[in-house]
């Protein structure tokens, strides 16, 4: 018997919007009704893929390095976990995706799309998550919530001006791919919110 290919599922919105409350719940769910579900996330997934991440995270950086080292992690992440996992019929939660990179190193600080592409074609041409959650809610609102967690990170400290070119990208990455990703109005009380993902991963 030809085992079925399992499902990819990501997890994107600005810092703040609630995303990463919901990877568990989602897992669980979905575990609950007989999936092997592995949850990640990037920038990291992998030993050296973890290392990256500490550097993208808190080191000062060119913004092409910034983005080639973002991929260079996915290739990693890609290659040890995310492929092989599929391949055993497992599905495999990412908390954050190349979505995240046009919309934080395309949107935010304005690299072209087309060098982001070019990354995207070479380093995951044939692998496209099946379902994309687009949390989505306004920058004040994220902003408070993240003012109430712990210590911020570089991309973290950013100012309004930058989170709203990473918001506007990502909803026009929503617009361009239908299909793939549902905009999320994090703003709803948590259950409502995890009630319409378990709606939308049951569909897969
Ligand atoms: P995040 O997922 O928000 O983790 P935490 O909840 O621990 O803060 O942090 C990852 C940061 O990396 C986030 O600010 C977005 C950024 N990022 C990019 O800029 N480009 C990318 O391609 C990815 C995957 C993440």
């Amino acid at each position: 018997m030809v085992m079925a290919r399992g499902k990819f599922i990501t997890f994107e919105g600005i810092d703040g919007a609630g995303k990463s409350t919901h990877v568990e719940g989602v897992a669980a769910f979905l575990r609950e009704r007989g999936k092997n579900v592995i949850t990640t996330r990037e920038p990291g997934g992998t030993p050296l893929g973890e290392h990256l991440r500490a550097l993208l995270l808190h080191e000062k950086m060119h913004l092409e390095t910034e983005a080639l080292l973002m991929f260079a992690a996915r290739r990693e992440h890609i290659a040890l976990l995310i492929a092989p996992a599929l391949e055993r019929g497992d599905w495999v939660i990412s908390d954050r995706f190349t979505d995240a990179s046009f919309a934080y190193q395309g949107g935010g600080r304005k690299l072209s799309l087309d060098k982001l592409r070019a990354l995207e074609q070479w380093v995951h041409a044939d692998l496209q998550p099946d379902l994309t959650l687009l949390f989505d809610v306004p920058l004040e609102v994220a902003r408070q919530r993240l003012d109430q967690s712990r210590a911020l990170d570089k991309f973290e400290q950013e100012q309004q001006a930058f989170f709203a070119g990473v918001r506007e990208a990502y909803l026009q990455r929503a617009t361009e791919f239908p299909q793939r990703i549902h905009v999320i109005d994090s703003t709803r009380p948590l259950d409502d919110v995890s009630r319409q993902l378990e709606q939308l991963v049951s569909a897969l």
